[in-house]
């Protein structure tokens, strides 16, 4: 089914708000022009003529944003993890990403990962893609194709990177941006759009930043970098920025630090007060990453303070630095290692609960879209909006979960469904997917566990 108004039944779950579940056991939700209308306890008579798509006693959750993933990095993902981040970007990370000024190469390594992602539980990414203008440009397009909802970056770095995956200049990186822009803003896509990606200030030389930084204000263009990720990260910033007051106002003195345009700051691991209040004041984003933290020996980003502070946040899977993409994954990897930080760190900072972790994996990243789909698709078509709820307003991007294959000696409330099934995350229970109201993956009928009817009767 390709049409992108229906009503939707299901064990409906999603949040409210970063504390606040809602449940409705048996809900209709109605999708209009691929926009939520809201969950009902039943059909509203007002849409008595959009058909019944039935997944009753099915879960149906909003889909998931990974805030923050390096495309060309899925084909090494699970390997050399036991390493810290800078030696591990040295010896794995640049090398592979070279490998995508070879177009064959990088078709063949982004099918693979265009096509988990289609099948797994993220509706929406923001994606690094590599320094190469046409392997960015292929890796948008598979995008489009696929019907999920992305942001996609052609990196920049011009300095401190090994010859094999470094731009010659900062006019060099510059003159490809504008290239590369010309080429997506060019396109006619509905749910794909550039995002400026300057690796991270090791990587991007002072003037290359003053530049990134004219074609910002230029286009309106979102921006997307690392921040504060790991120790010995932060203090090769200090040594290369002795006049700044930290690494966040090493980003903010090019104004590249929010303010009038979307940005997400990947980590922010070990920002101190004053590096938090500067991005809430700012409106940034912090895209937590706790697997990838824990891999790379970052350390436990304060979650709970950028809570507190008012900050934006979401999840990230920053792939390959986590080995899985799955943001349901990041749900689980982002309470765990807040209870260690309660735990050995910090008691003071209260460990996130399963509802706040589910906020961040599906409306706290998912609210992104909402301005930057809007900077970005300006006229012609309409960009995509805000994602991650069934709130009226919110972009009808949902997963239908068939959990009947856990089975349980007693009966579990669907909140306790739900918990189970994120942290038992299952692709093969992913029985149909749908963003902007489009269904764009289901699994065949003879193999999903129960059969739904797709149309109630009498409708
Ligand atoms: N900092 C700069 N580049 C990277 C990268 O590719 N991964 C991670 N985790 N951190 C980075
Ligand atoms: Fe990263």
């Amino acid at each position: 089914m390709n049409t992108s108004n229906f009503v939707l039944r299901g064990s409906v779950c999603y949040s409210a708000g970063a504390e606040s579940l809602l449940v409705m056991d048996d809900g209709f939700l109605v999708c209009e022009d691929g926009v939520s209308k809201g969950c009902f306890p039943r059909p509203p008579a007002e849409y008595k003529n959009f058909p019944l798509v039935d997944y009753s006693g099915k879960l149906v959750v909003p889909g998931l944003t990974d805030l923050h993933m390096h495309a060309p990095q899925y084909s090494f993902r699970a390997l050399a993890m036991d390493m810290e981040l800078l030696e591990w970007l040295n010896t794995h990370t640049f090398p592979e990403e070279a490998k995508y000024e070879d177009l064959e190469y990088a078709e063949k390594a982004y099918s693979i990962l265009v096509k988990d992602l289609k099948e797994g539980p993220n509706t929406r990414a923001l994606l690094f893609a590599t320094i190469h203008v046409p392997a960015a440009m292929l890796l948008a397009g598979m995008m489009e194709e696929s019907g999920l909802v992305s942001f996609v970056g052609k990196v920049n770095m011009d300095r401190n990177s090994p010859a094999c995956l470094c731009e010659k200049s900062a006019g060099a990186s510059l003159a490809a941006t504008r290239e590369w822009l010309k080429l997506s803003l060019g396109k006619s896509w509905k749910n794909t759009a550039p995002i400026l990606t300057p690796r991270f200030i090791p990587s991007c030389s002072d003037e290359l930043m003053k530049g990134l930084s004219v074609i910002q204000k230029e286009f309106g263009l979102p921006l997307h970098s690392h921040l504060s990720e790991n120790r010995k990260e932060c203090a090769w910033v200090r040594e290369l920025c002795p006049e700044t007051s930290g690494y966040g106002n090493a980003y903010e003195r090019y104004d590249l630090a929010g303010g009038s345009v979307p940005t997400v700051m990947a980590h922010c691991v070990w920002s101190d007060d004053g590096e938090i209040k500067m991005l809430a004041e700012r409106g940034v984003y912090a895209a937590h990453c706790p697997q990838s933290n824990t891999n790379l020996s970052s350390g436990i980003a304060p979650a709970r303070r950028f809570l507190d502070a008012g900050m934006r946040v979401g999840l990230g899977s920053d792939v390959a630095g986590g080995a899985h993409v799955s943001i349901f994954r990041a749900m689980t990897d982002a309470i765990q290692v807040s209870k260690l930080r309660q735990a050995l760190v910090s008691p003071d900072e209260k460990a996130l609960t399963f509802e706040e972790a589910f906020y961040l994996g599906t409306a706290g990243g998912g609210s992104f879209f909402a301005a930057a789909g809007a900077a970005v698709h300006k006229g012609g078509q309409k960009g995509p909006g805000p994602a991650g709820s069934f709130e009226s307003g919110f972009d009808f991007d949902a997963l239908v979960i068939d959990d009947s294959g856990l089975a349980s000696p007693s009966p579990l409330s669907v909140r306790d469904r739900l918990e189970r099934a994120v942290y038992l995350s299952d692709n093969r229970n992913i029985i149909a997917k749908y963003v902007r109201g489009n269904l764009i993956h289901s699994l065949p009928r003879e193999q999903t566990r129960t059969k739904p009817p797709q149309k109630a009767p009498g409708r």
